[in-house]
């Protein structure tokens, strides 16, 4: 294995017990838990990898800042310093903090969506497709062709495709698209990083055709450092830098705070100019999270922020938690189990049809593998494939998924290389038994986001 562990650039003041459960225990959990995922109780999870998001462990320097935090109603120093934290680091004007992600866009989407009104994307995240969809507009995905082949290696998988998304906005005409949105790095797409060159383009198109830009910015400085090792342009910019070029391509950005930002809750809207949006903006925030200057968030919620804005920043950070990645990525390339290639920031999409060719898309090969995971070694992964895209909002017909992942998502600054090694440990042992692994069956799911809630049965 040519890849060696990049060190901590930190060493570990304050520690949690983690236990393991026996087989028997873990099996019968399981079946409590109705093979779905969310029902298990996180202590009986030894590592677990459900999502890198609010799982983050932050700083002595953030945990002094939850001391700090100042917690009048209104115009608290802690929103103060959040403000000029994201101003500087995205050059925006408005900067509006909210609960999380998914809060950012319940406020903004209603505004620039509704019936009747289409939303593309690089790739919507689960959450922000069913807010796309609770405002009464549809979701379409606009991904380059070799994020479906997780087999190519190119550098920015998760980029949009900019000549599909000309054609698809003459066709449903530029006055019915409410809005185009990038996320980066491409979540479902397995943690993609976007090219600075692809986000100037979309920009360009929007402007042609005077569409709103939003960028999806929860992982804004992975994504940044992926265009700094890759992309010739960036190559001697800071990640500061890259972070506030690629913004100024956008009109807005709506952001999950709970990823990069290194924090356990937290989200942000953020307006470039301070326009008539604002208004809007500032409106929804006060009926749905609060007052505009606390957003659903505790004032020591928002000094944390503040903080963890800059501390995602770090290249060393940086640096060891991508390095984090290719390791692990190294172990399954020497086992010879596929995954999206080259891996991207957050965690392993490990390629769940490669690992089992004989489970169908509506059998969900991605939550097989995360439940396999789960039994081998109490590693808690989850679905991104079939079983998370969900129905048709339409036909209520199951989609099919252009890939079936089993996402091990990797929590910042919390597990270690032993921790790592087991992960592969445990693929490599389902890989020799895969041709046993049965697929699953849905017997209860509620109309949206289903997979969060949903009853599932081993098909035997
Ligand atoms: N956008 C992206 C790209 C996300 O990955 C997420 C959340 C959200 C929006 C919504 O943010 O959770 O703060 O409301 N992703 C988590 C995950 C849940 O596991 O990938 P939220």
């Amino acid at each position: 294995m040519g890849v060696k562990y990049i060190p901590e650039p930190f060493r570990i003041k304050m520690v949690e017990t983690i236990k393991v459960l026996t087989r028997e225990e873990r099996e019968e959990r399981l079946k409590k838990a109705r093979y779905n995922v969310f029902y298990l109780a996180g202590e009986d999870c030894y590592i677990d990898l459900l999502t890198d998001s609010g799982t983050n462990a932050m700083s002595q320097e953030q945990w002094a800042g939850i001391m700090r935090g100042d917690e009048a109603y209104a115009g608290s120093s802690s929103y103060y310093k959040l403000v000029k934290a994201g101003q500087d680091i995205f050059g925006y004007e408005f900067i509006q903090p909210v609960h999380q992600g998914r809060a950012a866009e319940k406020v903004l989407f209603p505004i620039l969506l509704g019936e009747g009104k289409y939303s593309i994307s690089n790739m919507h995240f689960d959450t922000t497709r069913a807010h796309v969809e609770l405002s009464g507009a549809r979701a379409i995905d606009c991904t380059v062709k070799e994020a479906a082949d997780p087999s190519i290696r190119a550098p920015f998988k998760g980029n949009m495709d900019n000549e599909k998304l000309e054609k698809l906005i003459i066709q449903y005409g530029p006055e019915n698209v409410g809005c185009i949105i990038t996320t980066i790095t491409n979540n479902s797409a397995g943690g993609q990083p976007v090219s600075m060159a692809n986000v100037r383009e979309t920009a360009a198109i929007c402007k042609k055709y005077g569409i709103h830009y939003n960028i999806d910015a929860a992982r804004y400085a992975e994504n940044a450092y992926f265009c700094k090792l890759r992309e010739e342009e960036c190559k001697n910019m800071s990640i500061k830098d890259i972070i506030k070029t690629m913004f100024g391509f956008a009109d807005t950005f709506t952001m999950s705070a709970k990823k990069d930002t290194i924090v356990n809750m937290g989200g942000l809207i953020g307006i470039k100019k301070n326009d008539d949006l604002v208004g809007k903006v500032k409106v929804r925030t006060i009926s749905y999270e609060g007052f505009i200057s606390y957003g659903g968030l505790s004032g020591r919620d928002l000094e944390a922020l503040a903080i963890g804005l800059y501390e995602g920043l770090d290249e060393d950070y940086l640096k060891y938690r991508i390095g984090q990645m290719e390791y692990l990525a190294a172990r399954l390339d020497d086992a010879g189990i596929a995954y999206q290639s080259p891996v991207g920031g957050h965690g392993v999409f490990v390629d769940a049809k490669a690992m089992f060719p004989h489970i169908p898309y509506n059998e969900f090969p991605g939550q097989a593998l995360a439940l396999e995971l789960y039994k081998e070694a109490g590693i808690r992964a989850c679905d991104i494939g079939s079983y998370m895209l969900g129905n048709d909002p339409d036909t209520k017909e199951q989609l099919k998924a252009d890939f079936e992942f089993t996402r091990l998502a990797i929590p910042r600054r919390v597990y270690t290389q032993a921790h790592i090694d087991i992960m592969a440990d445990a693929l490599i042992a389902i890989k020799e038994r895969a041709a046993s692994v049965k697929g699953y069956k849905i017997t209860w799911e509620p109309e949206i986001l289903r997979h969060f809630q949903a009853y599932l049965e081993p098909i035997v």
